[in-house]
Formats: structure tokens, C-alpha cells, sequence
């Protein structure tokens, strides 16, 4: 990982717990457009992706909490945060004893925040950057995909990959506060959690977060 993309986050963020999740330390940004446009500038890239990384969105922190009341979904299991950006839902997931977590994200700042903030929990992280979602699932126990649903082309490509994985007998938790390419039709809400996000990123700062299972496929008979 570059050195510069590890300077750069920590440049623009600051290390502090996350709200209503307090055990958790994120490198977290206070505003989106100034950073948003700081990517800009060191990347050189006129429309680069929004910086998400910097910042615990309400789909996984809903997953977060759910890992703490649900610790035994993750205890002992190789977990699998898709779309980590951060790298919450891994942290949550080593915290509730998982044996390994690895954190999946195509952006290179996403790479560096999850290292860091591995790092500042005192957690062992993988950390993947190349675009998984072109690849079968891995061999884990656990998939988690935090406020995947935002965008259709990404919803696209991710409800069919959890499918696959759920096919296999892996374990899935969609966490999301009911963005608009969210497949509720294939969803089985477990829990409802009220999460404190930023009007930076939300209409408002109190989101209602759900955490679903994959349903299971149709049989044929
Ligand atoms: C809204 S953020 C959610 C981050 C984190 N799960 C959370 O809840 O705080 C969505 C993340 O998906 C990542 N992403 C987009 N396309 C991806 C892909 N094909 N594979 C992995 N991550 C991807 C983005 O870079 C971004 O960090």
C-alpha cells in the first residue's frame, strides 16, 4: 500500500469512536465535499469516487450491532466484509471473535482506512483491493455487504454474488437503511436498529438500520 494513500487518510481524518458503537475507533472525516475534493487534487481524477471510507454509513453500522448482540454469528468464522469501506463490519466481526476477517474494497483510500484503523482496534485484518465481485465468493463462513445498495450498477452485480455465496452455504448480512436498489424481495429482515450517521451524508442524523439474511433459494421440485 502506498505510503502516500496512508498519509493522505490520515491528513484528512481523525481517530475517534463511532457513535453508538464507542469500542470501535474509525479514522472518520467531519465533512464529505472539502475531502471529496482533497481526493480530487491527489489523485488528479476530475470525478473521483466519493471518499466513503471516511465515514461509518448506517447500513453497516446496523450490522455492527448486530454482530455484538449476535455475537455467536461470527464467533469462531472466517468473515468476509464486502464493500468495506471503512473496514467497520470486519472490526465488528473480529470483536464479536471471529478467527479472521478480511475487508474488500475497490478504492485504494478504503485499502489504506481499513489497515489503519485495523491497526487502531489492535486487529489483524486482511485487506483485499482488487474488484471481488468479478470472481466467484471466497471460502468463508460469513459474507458481509454494508450499504452496497446505492447504486444500480453495484446492486446488480452484488445480489447475484451473495446468491452464489449463499449457494454455497455461506452465511450473508445485508445491512442497509432502505436505499433505493436495496432487493427487499429477497431479503428476511432479522433486526432494526435506530444509528446515528451525519447529515453530511443523510437527510437525517437518526437512520433506521436492517440487517437481513439472503432468502433461501426456490427449490424445483
Ligand atoms: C456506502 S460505502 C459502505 C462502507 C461500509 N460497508 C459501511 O457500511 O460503512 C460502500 C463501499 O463500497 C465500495 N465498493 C464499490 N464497489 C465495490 C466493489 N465492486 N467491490 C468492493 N467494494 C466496492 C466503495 O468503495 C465504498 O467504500
Amino acid at each position: 500500500m502506498a505510503a502516500s494513500t496512508r498519509a493522505f487518510v490520515l491528513r484528512h481524518t481523525r481517530l475517534r469512536p463511532v457513535p453508538g458503537l464507542e469500542e470501535i475507533r474509525l479514522q472518520l472525516a467531519d465533512e464529505v465535499l472539502p475531502l471529496w475534493r482533497a481526493v480530487e487534487l491527489e489523485t488528479n481524477d476530475p470525478d473521483p469516487a466519493l471518499p466513503y471510507w471516511a465515514f461509518a454509513w448506517a447500513g453497516g453500522l446496523a450490522i455492527c450491532r448486530y454482530l455484538r448482540d449476535h455475537r455467536e454469528i461470527a464467533a469462531g468464522r472466517r468473515v468476509f466484509d464486502l464493500a468495506s469501506g471503512s473496514g467497520l463490519c470486519a472490526i465488528a466481526a473480529l470483536n464479536a471473535g471471529a478467527a479472521e476477517a478480511t475487508g474488500a474494497d475497490i478504492d485504494a483510500f478504503a485499502a489504506a482506512a481499513i489497515d489503519l484503523n485495523a491497526r487502531a482496534n489492535g486487529c489483524r485484518l486482511a485487506v483485499v483491493r482488487r474488484d471481488v465481485l468479478d470472481e466467484g465468493p471466497p471460502d468463508v463462513d460469513l459474507i458481509l455487504a454494508g450499504d452496497c445498495w446505492y447504486e444500480a450498477s453495484l446492486a446488480a452485480r452484488v445480489l447475484p454474488w451473495l446468491r452464489r455465496a449463499r449457494d454455497r452455504g455461506i452465511d450473508v448480512l445485508v445491512g442497509d437503511p432502505g436505499r433505493r436498489y436495496l432487493p427487499v424481495d429477497e431479503l428476511v429482515e432479522l433486526a432494526s436498529y435506530q444509528v446515528r450517521t451525519t447529515t453530511e451524508l443523510e437527510d437525517l442524523e437518526l437512520k433506521q438500520g436492517r440487517v437481513y439474511s439472503l432468502r433461501p433459494a426456490v427449490e424445483n421440485t
